[in-house]
């Protein structure tokens, strides 16, 4: 049985070129079908970080056995010590956290500054979570009859599928994996096949930390092979998926039909809103961040920026500034800020909407196009793009690009900035820059987003809130924060009758 580990117990083993495999029932096994694909380095597609399974139902419904198999005994082993793995994991995590980042920059792209990030977001989530094992409260409450006693606990779903995304390779997968090893079900878990070595490397971290097999088990593949599978696995219980609008609806369709629960966290089309009165610097770096960062690929990104009239010049010119000095190139140089985004076909989807924007009559002030040359020929490379002049309804500024464009709306005052951010189908982040307490006040009330900022930036939760949005962005979940276990858990109602009668309710004697 897991205990607190001590000082240097925790494994710290370095990775090994050998992986790449996936992990079932605790065995490191290739694809039935022996196919295999390669994971490219976005800056510098001449770099393979590996071959990984190209896997398929048969894979899948190994890996479902073998999570049916382990989840008897994992649903019995006390809450506490089921944290404790989570715990390890994140220690393990604390003690890789600089080989972790430097091999995510070279697998997805983005900078070292935010591959540490998103690998401190694992840890902080594991610590979290790990917490949540000594909590995981149910409740009590009166009953109506005498000599009874009621009460609720949690109890797990059973066996879960989990699909995750390229952007956020360790934090998004443990926004899953953690809450599920804590609540008490197993789990089949299907990584992007963008960040084949990162998921890998994260399983072996869970192995190292001593998790029973079959408890934890990974399988890699494309989503309409591995994915498809999982989600329509008759032993798959619940499938917990974060991607693209348009994936997420299919899964919810063939949940829907298998009568599965599943919580989807999808695309966005997030705002900041810059009122007359915000602080200008603060409001400009903050576009920048929330647009630039992991070069637009975040579900929480900025790519509408709502201005009003009366400093939207002032505003825009002192962004073009800030976007002048951006360097693009490899997430590995300390000095770039805009790093590549991730394959080839997201770069050709991103400059088709670039042409999309330009075609709508939105006024291009910043980049619009691929960088070529010495350093850019060999990787995914987009020059920091702003427009000027759109407009709420231009395709540009409804439709989730994931990339590093943004665009400028002038509006005249707070509820028209209001009703143009919430005027998309989607509603997860958006942010307002103004020091009037009522402008807070108003946009807190009336913003149909699932997260709010006022006076920072749209990207950049933190794991003890609930993450997720509103319409289209989602289907009413959130992960992390106190919330966490519910998308893995039942509730059970629980009644005790210590009368000695048989007492029936609602009154009748
Ligand atoms: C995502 O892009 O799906 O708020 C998640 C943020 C990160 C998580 C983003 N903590 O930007």
């Amino acid at each position: 049985m897991p205990v607190w580990p001590a000082p240097g117990a925790v494994s710290a083993q370095g990775y090994d070129e050998s992986m790449g495999d996936n992990y079932i029932g605790g065995q490191w096994v290739p694809a039935t079908s022996g196919r295999s694909f390669p994971s490219l380095n976005p800056a510098d597609l001449d770099e393979t970080l590996g071959e990984f399974p190209a896997s398929g139902p048969e894979d899948i419904a190994r890996a479902a056995a073998a999570a049916e198999a382990a989840y008897p005994a994992w649903r019995r082993t006390p809450v506490p010590r089921r944290a404790d793995y989570v715990l390890r994991v994140g220690l393990i995590l604390e003690q890789r956290k600089e080989e972790l980042a430097q091999l995510m920059t070279r697998e997805m792209g983005k900078t070292l500054r935010e591959t540490r990030a998103d690998v401190q977001e694992g840890i902080d989530f594991c610590l979290y979570m790990a917490g949540e094992g000594r909590r995981a409260f149910g409740q009590t409450m009166p009953a109506e009859l005498p000599s009874k006693f009621s009460m609720t606990v949690r109890s797990p779903v059973g066996v879960v599928g989990l699909i995750t995304p390229w952007n956020f390779p360790v934090a998004i997968p443990l926004w899953k994996i953690a809450p599920a090893l804590v609540a008490g079900c197993t789990m089949v878990f299907k990584p992007a096949e963008d960040t084949p070595l990162l998921a890998t490397i994260l399983v072996e971290i869970f192995e190292h930390a001593g998790l029973p097999a079959g408890v934890l088990n990974l399988v890699h593949g494309l989503g309409d092979e591995a994915g498809a599978a999982l989600v329509q696995h008759p032993a798959v219980r619940a499938i917990s998926f974060t991607g693209s609008l348009a994936v997420g609806r299919q899964v919810a369709e063939i949940c829907g039909r298998l009568g599965k629960r599943c919580s989807l966290e999808l695309g966005s089309k997030n705002a900041l809103i810059v009122m007359p009165d915000a602080d200008l610097d603060l409001a400009v770096e903050a576009a920048a961040w929330g647009a630039f960062a992991t070069s637009g690929q975040r579900c929480t990104s900025t790519s509408r920026l709502i201005v009003l009239e009366g400093v939207k010049e002032a505003f825009m010119s002192r962004l073009l500034a800030r976007v002048a000095t951006m360097k693009v190139g490899s997430g590995l140089d300390p000095d770039v800020e805009l790093a590549p985004v991730i394959n080839r076909t997201q770069k050709e989807r991103v400059l088709g909407y670039i042409d999309i924007g330009r075609r709508e009559g939105a006024v291009l002030v910043a980049g619009g196009g691929e960088l070529t040359g010495p350093g850019y020929d060999r990787g995914n490379f987009i020059a920091p793009t702003v427009f000027d002049a759109m407009t709420p309804t231009m395709r540009i500024a409804q439709e989730e690009i994931f990339g590093p464009v943004t665009g400028i709306i002038a509006v005249a005052t707070l509820d028209e900035a209001i009703q143009v951010a919430n005027g998309t189908e989607y509603g997860l982040s958006c942010a307002i820059y103004t020091r009037d307490i009522g402008a807070t006040f108003t946009a807190i009330t009336e913003l149909d987003f699932g997260v709010v900022y006022i006076n920072a930036p749209t990207i950049g939760a933190e794991v003890q809130l609930p993450f997720g949005g509103t319409k289209a962005t989602g289907n009413g979940h959130r992960e992390a924060g106190p919330v966490a276990l519910d998308e893995f858990t039942e509730w059970k109602s629980v009644s005790v009758d210590f009368s000695g009668k048989i007492q029936k309710a609602q009154g009748i004697d």
